[in-house]
């Protein structure tokens, strides 16, 4: 039959996308909506608060954009840096690798300061590299490709030491790490609506700190749709009936501010609460069974597991193995950890006692 799907999703534990909460796929399911006029204006306003409660950052700006977490660090790669700026890169995985990929084809300088998969920013590198003339420093808060948590505070101090701005990769971490943004100084950052806010895929909570806006020219900066001074202008001009510059998915939307009212509504300190102990549980039973945790448990993220399989158990093998006996679905290893580790995310709904109990359940019957 044309257009079939399987209905039975079985358990979904990769890191991002996660299940939708009834209540946010009920948003989402609804009929499609105009995307302006009055209803649009209150859940545009109220979803512009509850991100700024989000980020804890409420002066920062902050932009709702449509588009995967990519779309939140090209916007501001055109919005605050300029051809030739150089920008270090502190990359532990394959994600910061990827920001370097992206900052190059926007005809930057990315400078890497690398440091092994598995292990924490090469700080004593960074203060060398912040010798030379440097625009910003970019760092992935939650190394998915590892279960790495990189502490932002020493790089926002490095950074700013020397003038430099700090732009933070926040995409397996927003809503479920804590990330207070204005303390901690992070001056610009992106997260994504499908990891640990579990509302679909395709809006990337963008924020920006009052200073670093402040300190831009915005003729300086490049493109349309993903020049936040397009999206500033459109809230200030257009914002009595139409306050973002393009059509938005109102399903998608809707679904994004009801996932943001149900982060409000359980509270961030007890949200955080909730990953960190599922991912405890959750580590400390696969521990029990031979796992071993490729980060060190200092690093070691509450959003993403990153593990290799005790002697004799393959990693690809036993995430086939879940998902074609047990209807669950892991990640493998990415990159140089192909196919000797398993990723398995606590995010959203996923941060749920029984839910890693039924994965590792599972696990012990097939190791
Ligand atoms: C840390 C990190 N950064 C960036 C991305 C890319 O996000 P997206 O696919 O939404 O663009 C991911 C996706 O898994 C990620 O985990």
């Amino acid at each position: 039959m044309i257009g079939a799907v399987p209905m039975d999703p079985g358990l979904l534990l990769i890191p991002g996308p996660v299940p939708l909460h009834p209540r946010v796929l009920e948003e989402f399911a609804k009929p499609a909506l105009p995307h302006y006029g009055d209803a649009w204006v209150r859940a545009f306003t109220e979803t512009v608060s509850l991100m700024r409660y989000l980020w804890s950052a409420p002066e920062h700006r902050v932009f709702p954009l449509a588009g995967p977490g990519h779309t939140g660090l090209e916007s501001l790669a055109y919005t605050f840096l300029r051809p030739g700026d150089r920008v270090v890169v502190l990359s532990n995985g394959f994600f910061g690798d990827r920001i370097r990929e992206v900052l190059l084809t926007h005809r930057l300088k990315a400078d890497v300061v690398a440091s092994p998969w598995g292990a924490g920013p090469d700080l004593d590198g960074l203060r060398n590299a912040l010798k030379r003339p440097t625009k910003a420093v970019a760092v992935v808060h939650n190394e998915t490709s590892t279960g790495v948590t990189n502490p932002l505070e020493p790089i926002v101090e490095a950074a700013h030491a020397v003038g430099a701005f700090v732009l933070v990769d926040a995409v397996s971490s927003l809503g479920g790490i804590r990330l207070p943004a204005a303390a901690i100084g992070v001056d610009a950052a992106f997260g994504a609506s499908q990891k640990c806010l579990a509302a679909p895929a395709g809006i990337t909570p963008v924020a920006v700190a009052p200073s670093l806006w402040e300190a831009t020219d915005p003729k300086g900066a490049d493109g349309w749709y993903l020049n936040l001074f397009t999206w500033e202008r459109y809230a200030r001009e257009w914002g009595e009936w139409h306050p973002t510059p393009t059509t938005i998915s109102s399903n998608l939307f809707y679904a994004f501010h009801r996932a943001l009212l149900l982060v409000k509504e359980e509270g961030l300190e007890a949200r955080y609460a909730r990953h960190a102990t599922a991912s405890a549980r959750l580590r400390d039973g696969l521990a029990g069974l031979g796992f071993a945790a490729l980060a060190a448990p200092d690093l070691v993220s509450n959003t993403v597991t990153c593990v290799s399989p005790p002697q004799g158990i393959d990693a690809n093998t036993l995430v086939k193995r879940l998902r074609m006996e047990r209807n669950i679905t892991i990640s493998g290893g990415l990159g140089p950890l192909r196919g000797k580790t398993v990723r398995i995310g606590t995010m959203g709904t996923q941060a749920e006692p029984d839910v890693v109990d039924r994965l590792l359940d599972a696990v012990r019957s097939l190791v």
